[in-house]
């Protein structure tokens, strides 16, 4: 059986696996400083993809370009074979693909329940002629999203939580929280920046536990994460970045013994 890593990143042509995204060539710079640098991956529908690498490697930039939140200057990204490159995030949002966000001061003047009634887009109730016209089915829409937003909180571990200021939860809490008002939205992909920062041992294990449970209900993750720990323990496909690209593709175990990437931390650091 060979061990040995790809170098950089497209699933081998024949290969069976689905890719439900695909970032290709993609090169995003602030100013001068070109922080992805002709960048490709593929993330294949179903599996637990890591995307590790030193500190500013260019991940969370990464993460933000494919959620729209930046613009790609050059080169293109696919989700379901469909070009996203230049959508606003609301739409990608509305294809599926969803990223969670730390919860802000606004957010945190919210109540836990009203945190996750806030994503979906299309509510009736956004829509004052609605709201005149149709008042049975928008208070029937209210009624169905409060039921499945208890429900989260109940897979949470939050719903003791429901009305409690959002700011008053720990910051493990408060990362079960953003998982959840993310998958309010129904996503097909998740996107997670180091949903395990500032979190304890033990919630961490939880946590990882729900990503695991998540990916079993068919959802697809890529997360950024820095606990190379839990990345082991759950995540089937490990993308390694420095200095705004891809330098490798394996399995932990792999990605280990790679010489390329030892140097990447250990230059980084
Ligand atoms: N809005 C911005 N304006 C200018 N430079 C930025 C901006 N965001 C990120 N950078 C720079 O781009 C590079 C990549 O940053 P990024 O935050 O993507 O790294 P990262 O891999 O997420 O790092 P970390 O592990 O520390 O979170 C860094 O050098 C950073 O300083
Ligand atoms: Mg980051």
């Amino acid at each position: 059986m060979s061990h040995s890593v790809e170098t950089p990143t497209s699933a081998p042509p024949h290969s069976a696996v689905a890719t439900i995204l695909r970032v290709d060539h993609v090169t995003h710079a602030f100013g001068g400083y070109v922080a992805i640098n002709d960048c490709s991956l593929d993330v294949h529908t179903g599996k637990i993809t890591a995307l590790i690498g030193p500190n500013g490697a260019g991940k969370s930039t990464l993460i933000n370009l494919i959620a729209g939140f930046y613009p790609i200057q050059q080169g293109s990204i696919t989700f379901n074979g469909q070009s996203i490159g230049g959508l606003p995030p609301y739409r990608i949002a509305q294809q599926g693909l969803i990223r969670t966000f730390q919860i802000s001061r606004d957010y945190g003047a919210m109540t836990v329940l009203e945190n996750l009634m806030v994503p979906p887009r299309n509510q009736l109730g956004e829509n004052l002629v609605n709201v005149i016209f149709q008042p049975r089915k928008v208070a029937q829409q209210e009624k169905e999203l409060v039921g499945k937003a208890l429900e989260m909180l109940n897979t949470f571990g939050l719903y003791e939580k429901r009305e409690e200021y959002a700011r008053n939860l720990s910051g493990g809490q408060k990362r079960l929280l953003e998982m959840s008002r993310a998958l309010m939205s129904d996503p097909t992909l998740l996107l997670l920046d180091e949903p395990m920062a500032g979190v304890n041992p033990a919630l961490a294990q939880r946590l990882a536990q729900h990503i695991l449970d998540l990916r079993g209900k068919g959802l697809t993750v890529l997360m950024v994460e820095h606990n190379l720990g839990i990345v082991d323990q759950i995540c089937e496909e490990v993308i390694v970045m420095a200095n705004g690209t891809t330098l490798a593709r394996g399995t932990m175990e792999e990605i280990r013994a790679h010489p390329e990437v030892i140097t990447a931390y250990l230059g980084g650091a």
